[in-house]
């Protein structure tokens, strides 16, 4: 059972996120922390006016005092910044890295037994930045991501095929950014291959649709990016916490040898269910996949370079 949840940032993402929570979880405290103090405050206030309507029984918290999380059972990172027109993944790391860090201090000291759920980009360096920080053990600590691109993958394909998106199977793993691994061998659709679905001109511009699509959201929004599916794909994963459904979804976690590699977080599925990640589940891959790998890593590594100092 879940009792407390806390949401760093109350920016679009944590406020979205805050709202679907109220609507689809039976929790009891809802906290909402953001360093400016108004804008967690003016949420929970909005928030507030929601409850005659939804008719939830959580009590909100809100303000700038880290205090407040103490002893949340699930806390979720969005603070930082968002990804702006022009902005680079090492830009976004240089800011939200030394958030990530200081947060992650706090949550070891006031909620230790806490499941950690990052948000923020650049999501697996930050995943890995609360892995290291925290050693809570990585089936208590991963990332948001992968989960996001599956749902863009299968939105895609459903309007294509004219096929309602629950009978289609496939996932997105890898990193969560333009080289996120998307392989149309993995689609399904009610658990056979897609030929007589899809066209080869759709099925091979697909990886690059679904890798730009976050891009393609920023260059319309220009100022920010994209909230509705990343807030709600994070709902999903605390309902499948809280309700212990052991479902099979594809998050950013520490990898110990799977996918061939080590020290490094990427998105890989996993059964999630009261204690996190339950298990995960390792796919077979194909030799362009562990090509696609190793440049994974190969990025990974260069964005190493300016980790905070401690990690
Ligand atoms: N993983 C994903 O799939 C995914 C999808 C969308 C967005 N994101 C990322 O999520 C993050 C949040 O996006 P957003 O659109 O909500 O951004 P936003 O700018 O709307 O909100 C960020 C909030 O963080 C707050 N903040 C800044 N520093 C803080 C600190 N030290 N402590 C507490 N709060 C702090 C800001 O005041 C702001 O309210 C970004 O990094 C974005 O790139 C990730």
């Amino acid at each position: 059972m879940v009792n407390k949840i806390t949401v760093f940032g109350s920016g679009a993402v944590g406020a979205t996120l805050a709202y679907n929570l109220l609507s689809r979880v039976s929790f009891s405290e809802l906290v909402l922390i953001d360093i400016n103090d108004g804008i967690a405050k003016g949420t929970a206030l909005d928030l507030e006016d929601t409850r005659g309507l939804l008719n939830f029984p959580t009590k909100i918290l809100a303000g700038n005092s880290l205090e407040l999380m103490k002893d949340s059972d699930i806390v979720v990172f969005t603070a930082g910044v968002a990804r702006k027109d022009g902005m680079t993944r090492m830009d976004l790391l240089k800011i939200n890295g030394q958030i990530a860090f200081d947060t992650a201090k706090a949550i070891k000291t006031l909620a230790p037994q806490a499941i950690v759920i990052a948000v923020s980009n650049p999501l697996d360096v930050i995943t890995y930045i609360f892995t290291r920080a925290l050693d809570f053990g990585r089936k208590r600590v991963f990332g948001m991501g992968s989960s996001l691109d599956t749902s863009r993958m299968l939105g895609m394909v459903s309007n294509e095929s004219g096929v309602n998106v629950t009978s289609i199977d496939g996932y997105v793993f890898g990193a969560h950014s333009e080289d996120m691994i998307v392989s149309g061998e993995r689609l399904r659709i009610n658990g056979e291959g897609i030929d007589s679905f899809l066209g080869k001109p759709f099925l091979d511009a697909l990886p690059k649709r679904v890798q730009l699509r976050g891009a393609e959201i920023v260059g319309q929004l220009k100022n920010r990016s994209a909230y509705f599916a990343p807030s709600l794909a994070v709902c999903r994963l605390i309902e499948a916490i809280s309700k212990n459904t052991r479902e099979v979804i594809p998050v950013a976690v520490l990898l110990d040898g799977e996918l061939g590699a080590k020290d490094i977080c990427m998105g890989v599925s996993c059964v999630i269910g009261r204690g996190g990640i339950e298990e995960i589940v390792e796919p077979k891959l194909s030799h362009k996949e562990e090509q696609d790998i190793d440049r994974i890593e190969k990025v990974f590594q260069e964005l190493k370079e300016v980790l905070p100092v401690g990690i």
